[in-house]
């Protein structure tokens, strides 16, 4: 044992709810700023990053529970959501990152790092297992946001303003455990008017944007290759899948826990899906950058209230989008291409678990929000809008039994 003075078991149930705040209002803040980073690369991080905060939160949680505290969120300092509404309220992908990761990210890090030695190891080793549990991805978070910023402040200005603000909120509460020496908090700045949810979703200016009119889909038996580089570019404007999780998860902070921490996995998985098709049209000879963006229908989706964007999403497009991926596996694996069908493997059963936390949430989004319908009123309405509204032929064609 070191020479340290150790919390108390109760001290360290109010340490843990903490890192298990700072874990879910990063997790929070990074969903709900995924469309509004209008850079490719950091908006791939972040979307792994909103699922790695929400297992930490996860993982902070079970310990929590075994320690018997069941509401974590209960008696928490009032500053606490005062920090995670600023972290909300950043301006740009610079202010989101320094405040994140270089602030809270970086003095959780170093928290757990000593909670080693600062809890009573010997006989809280769990938490201790915890600590070894959470802290490689925080690394890596924190490593890589030191190492992207640098490289876009020129677009930015004055972001290390917010930085401090943030920076300030957190000492005036005694740091991450809270029990650092206090200062007063800062003086509110004015002029930084909260952004989310964003209405649309950003790239950067020079990237193309998809024109429906332009987007002939190739016949798979005749023109194998047009079709799979076509099928491809497609998945990568998952990415708005991924980015509408995003603006979901946000506004719908009344849902249960284990709902968050679904849509966080659910909006990484659409990430993922984005990136097989990256790494797929990449090795078929195409840059990313090249490839039209579908935030049209992103753009859509928002003019809808989260229930509906979540059962549309979940009740229609995904469970439509199934058969083709079992004909494109059997396709691709008829023509000997293993790349391709090892993909679409791995997103067909990905999307098993997203219809079915579809068929577990959809009822209860329509319940916390008091909507009358059923789930399959609220499934037959959305295919109906879908139809009429979406910019992408190939989800009517699905709707159609096309595949
Ligand atoms: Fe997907
Ligand atoms: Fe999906």
């Amino acid at each position: 044992m070191s020479g340290l003075k150790h919390i108390t078991i109760e001290q360290n149930v109010e340490f843990l709810k903490r890192y298990a705040f700072f874990e879910r209002a990063a997790m929070r803040a990074l969903a709900g700023w995924l469309p509004g980073v209008p850079e490719w690369d950091a908006k791939n991080e972040i979307g792994l990053h909103v699922w790695e905060s929400a297992d930490a939160v996860d993982v902070i949680y079970n310990r929590l529970r075994e320690l018997r505290c069941h509401q974590p969120e209960r008696n928490i300092s009032p500053a606490l959501p005062v920090v995670a509404a600023a972290l909300d309220k950043s301006a740009n992908t610079a202010e989101v990152i320094a405040t994140v990761y270089l602030v809270i990210k970086k003095l959780l890090l170093e928290a757990l790092r000593i909670h080693p030695e600062v809890t009573w190891s010997n006989f809280d080793n769990p938490t201790v297992k915890l600590t070894e549990q959470v802290i490689p991805a925080l690394e890596q978070q924190v490593a890589w946001a030191e190492a992207f910023l640098p490289t876009i402040i020129d677009r930015y200005p004055d972001w290390e303003i917010w930085r401090d603000y943030v920076a300030g909120l957190l000492a005036s509460d005694g740091g991450i455990n809270g029990v650092g020496a206090k200062s007063s908090p800062p003086d509110r700045l004015e002029g930084h008017p909260l952004l989310l949810p964003w209405m649309q979703c950003q790239r950067m200016p020079d990237w193309p944007i998809f024109k429906p009119e332009e987007d002939i889909q190739p016949d798979r038996k005749t023109d194998p290759e047009g079709y799979r580089l076509w099928r491809f570019k497609h998945y990568t404007n998952e990415m708005t899948a991924a980015e509408t999780l995003g603006s979901i998860l946000w506004m719908t902070p009344e849902m249960s826990w284990e709902y968050q921490h679904n849509v966080a996995r659910h909006l990484w998985d659409e990430l993922r899906h984005s990136q097989l098709g990256q790494i797929r049209i990449q090795q078929l000879g195409l840059n990313v950058a090249d490839v039209p963006q579908v935030v049209q229908i992103y753009n859509v989706m928002m003019t809808l209230p989260a229930v509906e964007q979540y059962a549309l999403l979940t009740t229609v497009l995904e469970p439509n989008g199934m058969p083709e991926k079992t004909t494109n596996r059997e396709h691709w694996e008829a023509l000997q291409d293993e790349i391709s069908a090892a993909a679409v493997s791995y997103d067909w059963s990905d999307e098993n678990f997203h219809v079915r936390w579809g068929q577990k949430w959809t009822p209860v989004l329509l319940k916390t929000y008091n909507y009358p319908e059923t789930l399959e009123e609220i499934r037959v309405r959305m295919e109906a809008w879908m139809i009429e509204n979406t910019p992408v032929k190939m989800q009517q064609k699905h709707a159609h039994h096309e595949y």
